[in-house]
């Protein structure tokens, strides 16, 4: 009892705190992070991010194409006749999928895409209905009545549910919801200390908005590139890649560059046996994932390249990971790939952190690959 009333009052302290904090103040870079991750996309529902990425390229004077899944492809200005390059990101995001309605209005769901099942409960989430979104709060059993014994347990997907507020089936259906709505975590995006920003869904916003900066850097005509390159923004990465596979064929790429969110183990209980980026480290580089091994000869073009321009750029060997690269890699006869990475914390989860330098080198590292890369050097790279 005691304890709980002191838990109170520290909760008082932090929301006045909070409350009383001045607004952010963010640079454009910040406030595209910032709409990016708070915009609710997961696999299959990509609409709200599709809408922020085809709004930036269209400002950029980009020509748009779709594939037949509803991934982006864009194209110019300042794209010349040289070698295809394929950078890609991905729009959705982990979240959940309404199952079905209980009379008594709680709402059952399955995953989409890869959840630790301790992550679930107790947490908020956005339902995206016909009605627009409605706010959800995947009710964790409280103490009081959890007998000890199940106390540290991990609750089976078949006991978590969604509860909207509703006392009725049909309160949740006059609310817009439907079997199949999609759920996304909600978490806004939120400034730490040491230039680090905490949000959902860097998984993989923040390889959407490398993209996004490094095309509107090159549109501007600040740099020249020889080269024909192809931004791709793809759905449904998180259920298998499925975006990725069938737009290759519209971009038809001669080299890809694929930009993800990476595992940053440098916390405490995270080991280098499992992966060995760190904030503030710089953009890392998938050296093998579970969907590819990266070619050998454009691997050290980017680490060379890297070491020209004073860019930091870390390594990382894990497993337990696919990327869009992949589909690069395996396209028609075969592709230079590689995947570039913003280090990032507790990823596939309701509140991830980057750190801003990290991000900024990378847009920085590719428009340096970018520029270098001509029909010569990716012949080069492609030969054995
Ligand atoms: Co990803």
């Amino acid at each position: 009892m005691i304890r709980d009333s002191k838990l109170l009052v520290i909760l008082i302290c932090v929301v006045v705190v909070v409350a009383m904090a001045p607004a952010q103040d963010l640079d454009r870079t910040a406030r595209l992070l910032e709409e990016l991750t708070n915009a609710a996309g997961p696999p299959g529902f990509e609409g709200p991010v599709r809408e922020i990425v085809v709004r930036e390229f269209e400002e950029l004077g980009a020509a748009i194409e779709y594939d037949g899944l509803g991934s982006v492809i864009a194209t110019g200005p300042g794209s010349a006749d040289g070698p295809r390059i394929m950078v890609t990101a991905h729009m959705d995001e982990v979240g959940l999928m309404v199952q079905y309605v209980r009379p008594d209005g709680f709402i059952r769901f399955k995953t989409l895409g890869g959840w630790l099942r301790q992550a679930l409960p107790d947490q908020r989430w956005v339902i995206v209905g016909s009605a627009g979104p409605v706010l959800a709060v995947s009710g964790l059993r409280t103490i009081h009545v959890t007998p000890t014994g199940e106390r540290n347990q991990v609750w089976p997907l078949e006991q978590i549910f969604l509860d909207v507020g509703a006392r009725s089936a049909q309160e949740v259906e006059a609310m817009g919801i439907r079997p199949g709505d999609p759920v996304a975590p909600w978490s806004p995006f939120t400034v730490m200390p040491n230039g680090r920003y905490a949000a959902k869904g860097w998984d993989d916003r923040v390889g959407i908005a490398v993209m996004l900066e490094a095309a509107r850097r090159i549109s501007e005509g600040e740099i020249q590139t020889p080269n024909r390159i192809v931004w791709v923004a793809t759905v449904q990465e998180e259920i298998g890649l499925r975006g990725a596979q069938t737009s290759v064929y519209i971009a038809d790429p001669d080299l890809g560059i694929s930009i993800e969110a990476g595992v940053a183990a440098d916390y405490p209980g995270a080991r280098p046996e499992q992966a060995q980026e760190r904030l503030g480290g710089g953009p890392g580089m998938f050296l093998l994932d579970s969907s590819m091994i990266p070619n050998t000869k454009l691997r050290d073009f980017f680490f060379d390249v890297a070491e020209e321009e004073g860019i930091p750029l870390q390594g990382d060997v894990l497993t337990g990971y696919g990327e869009d690269g992949a589909e690069i890699q395996r396209y028609d006869t075969g592709r230079p790939s590689v995947n570039i990475t913003v280090p990032t914390r507790y990823l596939h989860s309701h509140t991830g952190i980057i750190q801003r330098s990290d991000f900024d080198h990378a847009v920085d590292l590719l428009i340096a690959v970018l520029t270098r890369l001509d029909g010569s050097t990716v012949e080069r790279l492609s030969g054995f």
